[in-house]
């Protein structure tokens, strides 16, 4: 495996993602970690992340000055490579002005790191301070028209920094640079697969289970699946499922979940229709936060009736917990190196004091491999591709105040949507779409009749992490199917507008 140590850049989850694509395993771990954790760990290779501070500055963020004798290659990214340097004895300089953009990178040797590159490439500075004088046995391998010494190695010893960032997209060459690290320096093997994950996950599960039984609270989407799908391959039947429907969902999406779950997969389902409790609880409430906070409150509470009625019955409860929230939560150790961290949507969000067990099979897991592992596992590839959906739901899509008949008004356009999307083959090339019911009214005219009703927001976004999105250019086309079909199929509304705002400023919701 690749240890990652965090010394706060906004990057360091972009880094282990890159290295998981190339099917290798690796841990973002806290800088603070000794050389004798990583031995323990049996890591080929440890890449220092970027930061946002400075070598100079009191308490600034250090590592194990072991780490460089392991005898296991060491990647120095930015403030990692400038860390390197001044532990192994060569000099950085304190910068008065950041260099923050793209630049030039001239390549001076294209051996080791940079084997197979062309001499130039595009790169992604974002530094204040620089390296002026490289260590002993460093020998500088780049440079760009304002940073003299932009990457250097020594090859003897496997170490390695880089002042840019090769793991964003910015730097276009970036991934040949980590694959090289990777696979020439660290001479690892590819043996990180879904296969052997699921492999190993059921002897983890079984091990920690034992004769036990599982509950495994849904959502519905990919994640808590994937979860599902997995304890049920590792302890059949001792898993049951928990759905709470709180009567904010898509169309008929209550009784696609039963399909799934009770038919195709024959594992035990508790479906609670709460619909009526939910819904009552926000009659005349329109503040976006207010309905948010009330749907969260109303969750856990139908969640701790529940499973009051199963307590003794089962021992844990999964969750579908990924690896980016694990490595957030493991901010605490890295707190004083961190400076923004963002703020989750928490799906439904349980109590926090429960009696069971908590076991989240997926907490090494990104996104991206969660879908290969639900595809392994045998699950739809729509529901595996499925686009993100809220917590709230369609609470959230009904701007102001909801009721019954809003929710089925906005069910029926937002399936027309997905319909029309789907048949363009648009929906994998979209990161969401979906439908907004706006609370005004305007005029229109059908048939010989005027009306006053209803109009639809169109939203569709394109994005990596939903931290920003663009708005999609969806064809003319489509867009005109969809909204000839809303305003004829669903009788309440009478226009429909398309969203052209980005994130940020906008978010991708509405409330
Ligand atoms: P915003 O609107 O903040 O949304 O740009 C970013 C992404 O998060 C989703 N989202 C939520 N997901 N619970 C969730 O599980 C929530 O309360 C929630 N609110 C927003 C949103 O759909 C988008 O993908």
């Amino acid at each position: 495996m690749i240890a990652i140590l965090d010394f706060g850049s906004q990057y360091t989850k972009l880094i282990a993602r890159k290295i998981r694509e190339f099917n290798i395993y690796c841990e973002v771990l806290p800088h603070s970690s000794t050389a004798e954790d990583l031995r323990k760990f049996k890591a080929e290779g440890v890449i220092l992340s970027g930061g946002p501070r400075s070598t100079f500055e009191k308490n600034a963020p250090t590592c194990d000055e072991k780490i460089f004798d392991l005898g296991v290659p060491v990647l120095g990214i930015c403030y990692g490579m400038q860390l390197m340097t001044k532990l192994c004895g060569g000099e950085v300089k304190q910068g008065k002005s950041q260099e923050y953009g793209p630049a030039n990178l001239y390549i001076d040797s294209n051996f080791d790191l940079f084997k197979g590159l062309w001499l130039e490439m595009s790169i992604w500075m974002s530094h204040g301070d620089s390296v002026v004088r490289m260590p002993e046995g460093f020998q500088r391998i780049g440079h760009t028209d304002s940073c003299d010494i932009a990457a250097m190695s020594d090859t003897k010893r496997n170490l390695y920094g880089v002042q840019f960032h090769p793991e964003v997209s910015h730097t276009p060459k970036g991934k040949e640079m980590l694959h090289n690290f990777i696979f020439s320096a660290c001479k690892c093997k590819e043996n990180w697969t879904s296969e052997s994950f699921i492999k190993s996950s059921i002897l983890d599960i079984n091990n920690r289970v034992k004769n036990e039984r599982v509950l495994c609270a849904l959502s519905g989407g990919v994640d808590s699946t994937t979860v599902a799908a997995l304890l049920k391959k590792a302890i059949g039947n001792r898993l049951t499922c928990m759905f709470i429907d709180q009567g904010y969902m898509r169309k008929d999406e209550g009784k696609r979940i039963k399909k799934v779950f009770e038919e195709d997969y024959n594992i035990n389902l508790i479906y609670i229709d709460a619909s009526e409790r939910f819904i009552n609880k926000l009659k005349g409430i329109s503040d976006p936060e207010e309905k948010r906070k009330k749907i969260g409150e109303e969750f856990i509470r139908v969640f701790e009736e529940e499973s009051k009625k199963l307590s003794g019955e089962f021992k844990f409860l999964a969750q579908g917990t990924l690896y980016p929230d694990v490595i957030e939560s493991a901010v605490g150790d890295v707190s004083e190196t961190a400076v923004t961290i963002k703020s989750h949507h928490n799906v439904g969000g349980l109590p926090e004091d429960i009696d069971f067990e908590i076991i989240e099979p997926l907490r090494m897991l990104f996104k991206d491999e969660v879908r290969k592992v639900g595809i392994e596992l045998g699950l739809p590839e729509e529901l595996v591709h499925r686009h993100p959906f809220p917590g709230p739901g369609l609470a959230i899509r009904i701007l102001g105040e909801t009721d019954r008949e809003k929710v089925q008004t906005l069910q029926d356009a937002d399936w027309i949507i997905m319909d029309e999307i789907k048949k363009a083959g648009l929906y994998r090339k979209l990161w969401q779409v979906f439908g907004v019911l706006l609370p005004i009214k305007t005029v229109g005219v059908q048939g010989d009749q005027r009306t006053y009703s209803n109009v639809l927001a169109i939203r569709a976004v394109n994005s990596d992490d939903a931290m920003t999105a663009n708005w999609a250019h969806l064809p003319y086309e489509i867009l005109d199917k969809i909204s000839a079909r809303v305003i004829n199929e669903v009788s309440n509304i009478n226009r429909v507008v398309y969203d052209i705002s980005s994130k940020p400023p906008s978010t991708i919701e509405w409330e």
